[in-house]
């Protein structure tokens, strides 16, 4: 059998060949501009922390200046702060801070994203959650799963301004293209029940009484003592609150799942990859997937860790190794 020689186009050189490609927007796989693959996840974005100190001014301010018809917008974002980085604080996730001022009211709407808010400071602040209407205190985690209607209003009766931290899966929504959003007709859901206990609402002192409850330490090491926050909190996001005892340091670990830590109680610092974060009540740390990390506790601290753990399990895509040191353990000192 004899082959018809190939119609090449009359190409005869890789450079005939490479403007040959012109107009038809194709690339060839042996002369990429950027690769494909990679041996393991590459350091994009960075391990970084925010101070709630250096925050609560500026929204404070804020509050003054922009008008309260924007409450709901009245946040602010955590950046990643790595070149041309605009908005996620990790890559499937976004961290931000809110102030809501008594009299205050962001109206009810939807959106893809998930979200959920964990109080930092002030009462007198309720959220209303598929018609189900619950306080918030310090402490309490709340959530809005996805394309639930939400709203939230702080009481006149109060005159606490409320700072809290808010963690949306934003990010892997716009990846993702599916992101749609509705303002509730008439601004706010009618037929409101009230609840002090609710599926979307964790509170602090149930927090407290279950890890004091907890005899075991978690295998990873990353804490003393751990809990999850349902099981997991959202189909995107798992939330746990992490306690360490002061002085205590968790083993090392790196994880394909990206972590969002809010420290709701004590201080210490975060080594990530080379970084270290210090962090006192109200920070936020950002530790990015696959970076090895560990903490250590200056005092009796609690953090609550949002993770992409559940999105990575649906895919496969879960990876955690455990690096070194053999059991966490309390530092003598010296
Ligand atoms: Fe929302």
């Amino acid at each position: 059998m004899t082959l018809e020689p190939a119609d090449t186009g009359g190409v005869r050189s890789l450079d005939e060949l490479y403007s040959a490609f012109d107009g038809l927007s194709i690339e060839g796989g042996w002369h990429r501009r950027s690769p494909a693959l990679w041996p393991e996840p590459r350091r994009t974005l960075v391990p970084h922390g925010w101070r709630f100190a250096d925050v609560r001014p500026i929204l404070a301010a804020a509050g003054d200046l922009v008008d309260h018809e924007m409450a709901d917008r009245r946040n602010v974002t955590l950046t990643n702060p790595v070149e041309g980085n605009i908005y996620p604080t990790v890559r499937t996730l976004v961290a931000a801070y809110q102030l809501i001022r008594p009299g205050e009211a962001a109206k009810a709407h939807r959106h893809t994203p998930s979200a959920l808010r964990i109080i930092l400071e002030g009462h007198g602040t309720y959220t209303v959650v598929q018609g189900t209407r619950v306080e918030m205190r310090p402490g309490d985690v709340l959530l809005t799963p996805s394309w639930l209607w939400h709203s939230h209003a702080h009481l006149e009766t109060s005159d606490e301004d409320c700072y809290w931290v808010d963690v949306l899966d934003v990010p892997l929504v716009h990846l993702l293209e599916t992101m749609f959003f509705e303002r509730y007709p008439g601004d706010f859901e009618t037929d409101v029940v009230e609840a002090d206990e609710a599926p979307i609402a964790f509170r602090w002192e149930d927090s407290l009484r279950r890890l004091g409850a907890e005899q075991q330490q978690p295998e990873h090491g990353m804490a003393h003592r751990e809990i999850q926050l349902g099981d997991p909190a959202m189909r995107t996001i798992a939330l746990h609150v992490q306690e360490m005892p002061a002085g205590w340091t968790s083993a090392r670990s790196r994880t394909t799942a990206n972590s969002v830590f809010t420290v709701v109680e004590g201080s210490g610092r975060t080594e990530a990859d080379g970084t270290v974060i210090e962090w006192e009540r109200g920070d936020v740390v950002a530790v990015p997937s696959w970076r090895p990390y560990r903490h250590v506790a200056s005092s009796d601290a609690r953090l609550v860790r949002a993770s992409d753990e559940p999105l990575m399990s649906a895919l496969g895509l879960l990876r955690t190794e455990r690096l070194e040191g053999t059991s966490a353990q309390i530092e003598t000192g010296g």
